[in-house]
């Protein structure tokens, strides 16, 4: 049945832009009878909450109510509270604070980007024999905003002064008469139940305390992660302590900001990562309540006593998805890389597929557009994605545009670049074969279709540059809006990259993922069973590839993204791709195995170097350690996969100004799975598959293990002298091919050892 929510106004003061925002405490105390049966609490906020049955968290979720575009859909969340109630006077309460709603977002850390005024709405249903008894926020509700919390964000800034703690606030008994009462509130939106994963606290880590050549205190936790530092402390009332979090050290070993946004406390671009606490009397122990940072390093400031490692840990905070793939093999470089995959999906999936989890935390949809197939074989995204992409979906423009970041920022400009939102029907396709479900296809088809729609009409039009080029292909041609292109090749640099964006747009990047979507939309309209269609977009995808053939190839240039493309979207014609694959296996030789493509078609260069024969080349640029590569950035510490190669320099060891918790870069790492392990989906839902693993490189054994809807599948091959010695497990009713390195194909393979010589 539809809850039917009732909001109430939890402030008194106004909001103010640039005055901090304290965090609001609110109560409710009501009677429990005897024979209570059950009892549920639904809760909600515009803002952010942490909620209370007597002094106690209904469960560990963090950041409620999670993340929509609050102006159309807002989360609420259920819990079982019967056990947190006694009979007698009972408490319900909650703190409430600026969150994604009110909150500095990024990428300019717009304020209050959909509202300014924080309100609170819960139903509690007290169940008995007789009936059910139901409590709602109205204006029975107490609340203050002198207590503890004295500025709130996710991002940017946590201050806290322990001396103003409310004892007992959220326990019964406490005197609230010097509170306010809550006032009546409203909201517009569709109040749905929650669908996301729930975010939850997840690992934790000890650190190593270092003392910097220019004397700071710096924790060193050892990975980089999003999340927040929890302390003990000692010291007198009204001592002030600051904790600065950020993912890297300078060449001289001191604590640094550079690499994000610098150090800077406010303003458009202020990175923030900044706790603030006024110490109680005593020891005491602290949590922040909101603040959620990327970091694997803190920089303490005044601290009151000796630093030891025991009183400090930083725990990981990411929306709880099952873990479904593994890996391992004989290179340990290699598995550091592939955790250090992993650990940037987790930074970056808290509550909505993020590019990074401090510099803009923001819903870059190129950004999962390219991670989507390595996200789905390291964890069960579905919970996840679909409740994202139900915001993306509500965030068609009329026009049938689509914003590049999801929940769109009201205010923030920007739409339907070509790689970022072809997400609309890439993501949902990639969830139909790894799951084998039509529910997203289904949700996001008429957005998709929609989008393509946009695309035809802006295809028309053409370029100032080509103003004049009017033959009959130029309309299959994407050369007008913002496209962000490659982007960040090796060097490249975000800002010119950015503003190349606008007046030059790639119109072959543009036509390049024009076809594909096109080729996307035909195979979507047959599993949806919608032939017309699927002519229709048959045939546009023919005329687009045309087009892209006409004006793009044969290739000639020296960017390994130039081939890559072409190859793994299906534009060369068969008689071409020898040719091609060649040219672009010559010219990752000539480069010296290291890596030259940028966001677009890093994800692709190892699968299709594989499957065009060039494997070797694919495993050495694989392990290549000079830069730029994957293992430069192990050999230099990484924990986790950088936006950009450089984000240390080869020769100077500087850092530069980019961030060090990217996923998109790390994308590749799929083909672990796909092509070192060989484990494939023939049929969507991996219910017929293939195994076909390939070596290569220096490894002599690798593990690739994926938890399927359909069952467990495992593929681990070892070189033995000379044999390639491959164990296999095959769930039962699955149909599968295995395919050996000498070409030999097992139909119908069974659970079991297969050998041949190598
Ligand atoms: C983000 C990216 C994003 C991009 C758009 C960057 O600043 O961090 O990951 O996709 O902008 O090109």
């Amino acid at each position: 049945m539809e809850k039917k929510f009732q909001f109430v106004w939890c402030e008194q003061k106004t909001y103010a832009p640039k005055q901090p925002a304290s965090g609001v405490y609110v109560r409710r105390e009501f009677t429990v009878s005897d024979g209570l049966k059950a009892a549920r609490l639904h809760m909600t906020a515009l803002g952010v909450y942490v909620p209370y049955v007597n002094g106690r968290q209904p469960d560990g979720q963090r950041l409620l109510p999670g993340f929509t575009d609050y102006r159309k859909r807002l989360q609420y969340q259920s819990f079982d509270v019967a056990e947190l109630l006694a009979q007698g006077t009972n408490v319900v309460s909650a703190v409430v604070g600026n969150g994604w709603y009110r909150g500095q977002l990024a990428p300019f850390n717009k304020r209050a980007a959909y509202g300014d005024k924080l309100a609170l709405a819960a139903i509690l249903e007290l169940e008995y024999d007789g009936g059910t008894e139901i409590i709602v926020t109205d204006t029975s509700w107490k609340a203050t905003q002198n207590g503890p919390l004295l500025d709130n964000g996710l991002k940017v800034l946590e201050q806290y002064d322990a001396t103003l703690e409310l004892e007992g606030w959220n326990l019964p008994g406490f005197d609230d008469s010097g509170w306010f009462a809550c006032t009546p509130g409203s909201y517009d939106g569709a109040v749905i139940p929650s669908e996301g994963a729930p975010i939850m606290e997840q690992e934790t880590f000890e650190p190593a305390v270092l003392h910097t050549p220019d004397g700071e205190t710096v924790l060193d936790f050892g990975q980089n992660i999003a999340g927040h530092v929890e302390f003990t402390v000692t010291g007198q009332a009204g001592h002030e302590v600051r904790l600065r979090m950020g993912e890297a050290l300078d060449q001289k070993g001191n604590f640094t900001l550079k690499n994000l946004r610098g150090d800077k406390d406010d303003g458009l671009i202020a990175l923030g990562q900044k706790l603030v606490y006024v110490l109680k009397e005593g020891t005491q122990t602290y949590r922040p309540h909101f603040l959620i940072s990327g970091f694997q390093y803190c920089k303490l400031e005044n601290w009151p006593e000796e630093v030891v490692a025991e009183n400090f840990r930083s725990v990981a905070v990411y929306s709880q998805i099952p873990e479904t793939g593994s890996f391992r093999c004989s290179d340990p470089m290699i598995n550091r890389l592939y955790e250090n995959v992993r650990w940037s999906q987790k930074s970056n999936f808290v509550d909505i597929p993020t590019d990074c989890p401090h510099r803009e935390r923001a819903g870059w949809t190129g950004d999962i557009n390219v991670f989507i197939e390595t996200a789905n074989y390291l964890a069960d995204t579905r919970k996840f994605i679909s409740k994202w992409m139900k915001d993306f979906i509500l965030s068609q423009k009329p026009s049938g545009g689509l914003p590049y970041i999801i929940p769109p920022l009201p205010g923030l400009g920007g739409e339907s670049s070509a790689g970022w939102s072809d997400a609309i029907i890439n993501i949902p396709m990639n969830e139909y074969w790894f799951y084998g479900e039509t529910e997203t296809l289904a949700l996001a088809y008429d957005a998709a279709a929609k989008f393509m729609a946009f695309n035809i009409d802006r295809a028309q039009r053409n370029h100032w540059r080509n103003l004049f080029k009017r033959d009959a292909d130029r309309k299959y041609v994407l050369d007008t809006g913002q496209h962000f292109g490659e982007w960040l090749e090796p060097k490249g640099n975000n800002f010119l990259e950015g503003l190349k964006s606008v007046i030059l747009p790639d119109s072959e990047v543009a036509t390049a993922w024009f076809y594909y979507m096109a080729n996307q939309m035909a195979e979507a309209a047959i599993i949806l069973d919608k032939p017309l269609d699927h002519q229709r977009y048959a045939e546009l995808a023919k005329n687009i590839r045309a087009a892209y053939r006409k004006y793009f190839m044969p290739v000639k240039s020296d960017r390994q993204c130039k081939y890559v493309r072409p190859l793994y979207m299906g534009l060369a014609e068969a008689e071409e791709i020898t040719a091609l694959a060649k040219s672009l296996n010559d010219l990752c030789i000539r480069n010296e195995y290291k890596i030259g493509t940028g966001f677009l078609s890093t994800y692709q260069i190892l699968q299709v170097l594989t499957d065009n024969g060039y494997a070797d080349t694919a495993y050495r640029m694989l392990e290549n350690r000079q830069y730029p590569g994957w293992l430069y950035e192990v050999e230099k510490g990484a924990t986790t996969i950088w936006e950009s190669w450089d984000a240390i320099k080869p020769d100077s060891g500087e850092l530069g100004v980019k961030s060090m918790n990217h996923y998109a870069p790390g994308a590749a790492l799929s083909w672990l799975f796909s092509h070192c392990g060989g484990i494939r989906p023939v049929k969507p839902g991996f219910r017929e598959i293939m195994i076909a693993p390939v070596s290569g490189g220096s490894l002599s054994w690798a593990k690739a293990t994926y938890q399927s809807v359909a069952g467990k599948i495992g593929s681990f091959w070892r070189l033995e002298n000379g044999t390639f010695i491959l164990e296999v497990e095959i769930p039962e009713g699955v149909a599968a091919t295995v395919k050996l390195p000498d070409g030999t194909v097992y139909e119908k393979a069974q659970t079991g050892v297969y050998t041949c010589g190598i």
